[in-house]
């Protein structure tokens, strides 16, 4: 695997590639960051993974300076798990100047659920994906990235963006991966004492229980929602967590679901805070 780090040398890298498969990341990798790269590799001639902790997607009192970066260790299971390229740009190959071109994703979509919570998040997330889009697939007839589902907005994010801006990218999701217990993987697990660790389960127990209720209230849906939404919010709050969002939501749109709106059609999604720690966790419905 070639470790690059610049626009450059990642251009010079890919040049004989025709069809590059790429699976952003921010490092800290585990094996939901390479379940991602183990389905982009057959869906390209050159799998290229990125690690970079993109400032602008975090608010001021967020966790971007804590953000654990292990860098030898994810270049060795990269490596490991057949990655071509690993570009790893420095913040000043990717913001040489400040980033005041923005890339603005629609507000009925970005300022829902996370962007509630996190105001200006999906630009900042949308803006480096477009520089990092540009980076790999500038020049190539098509490509394919491939976004985790655990990221749920995001990865609607980033298909509107896509398509809106007819990129020449098809957009795959991978299904979350899990532990055994059911948690999803994330960099940030890595925040929990044991304790939490333990207690973080809640989290996608509350999500299957909210979609369970959900679907067995299908016939009246749009009535009965709020109050069992509210109701798995303050089981979480009860057991010292505080919730942002616990909600069902339609895929197409994340709006709230209307009359008619069943199985097949839902997803179940939520954000929490457990101690110092904010999870998200989602299950389709
Ligand atoms: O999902 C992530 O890790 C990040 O949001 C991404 C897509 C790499 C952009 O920084």
């Amino acid at each position: 695997m070639q470790t690059v780090h610049t626009i450059a040398e990642l251009r010079h890298a890919l040049r004989h590639a025709e069809r590059p498969a790429f699976v952003p990341t921010m490092g800290n990798l585990h094996a939901g960051h390479l379940a991602l790269v183990a389905q982009a590799r057959p869906l390209g001639d050159a799998t290229v993974a990125s690690i970079f902790v993109n400032r602008l997607q975090f608010l001021p009192h967020e966790d971007f300076d804590s953000y654990p970066r292990t860098f030898t260790a994810d270049q060795a299971k990269l490596a490991a798990a057949g990655c071509d390229v690993l570009f790893a740009p420095r913040e000043a190959d990717l913001y040489p100047e400040p980033q005041t071109f923005k890339v603005q994703p629609d507000p009925a979509l970005a300022d829902l659920l996370e962007g509630e919570f996190r105001p200006g998040f999906f630009t900042g997330v949308a803006t480096v994906v477009m520089k990092l889009f540009m980076a790999v697939f500038a020049g190539k007839p098509q490509g394919v990235a491939v976004f985790g589902k655990k990221d749920y907005q995001q990865l609607m994010v980033i298909r509107g963006l896509v398509r809106q801006l007819a990129l020449p990218i098809d957009i795959a999701g991978h299904d979350t991966e899990r532990a055994a217990d059911g948690l999803a993987l994330s960099s940030r697990n890595g925040y929990l004492s044991e304790a939490e660790r333990a207690e973080a389960l809640q989290l996608p127990l509350a999500l299957r229980v909210l979609a369970r209720d959900a679907l067995a209230a299908a016939h009246a849906l749009p009535e009965r929602l709020p109050a069992l939404e509210a109701a798995a919010m303050q089981q979480l709050a009860a057991r010292g967590w505080q919730p942002d969002y616990l909600t069902v939501r339609r895929r197409a749109d994340l709006l709230p679901p209307q009359r008619g709106d069943g199985q097949g059609a839902l997803v179940a999604l939520g954000a929490a805070r457990l101690g110092g720690t904010r999870l998200i966790d989602n299950l389709e419905i």
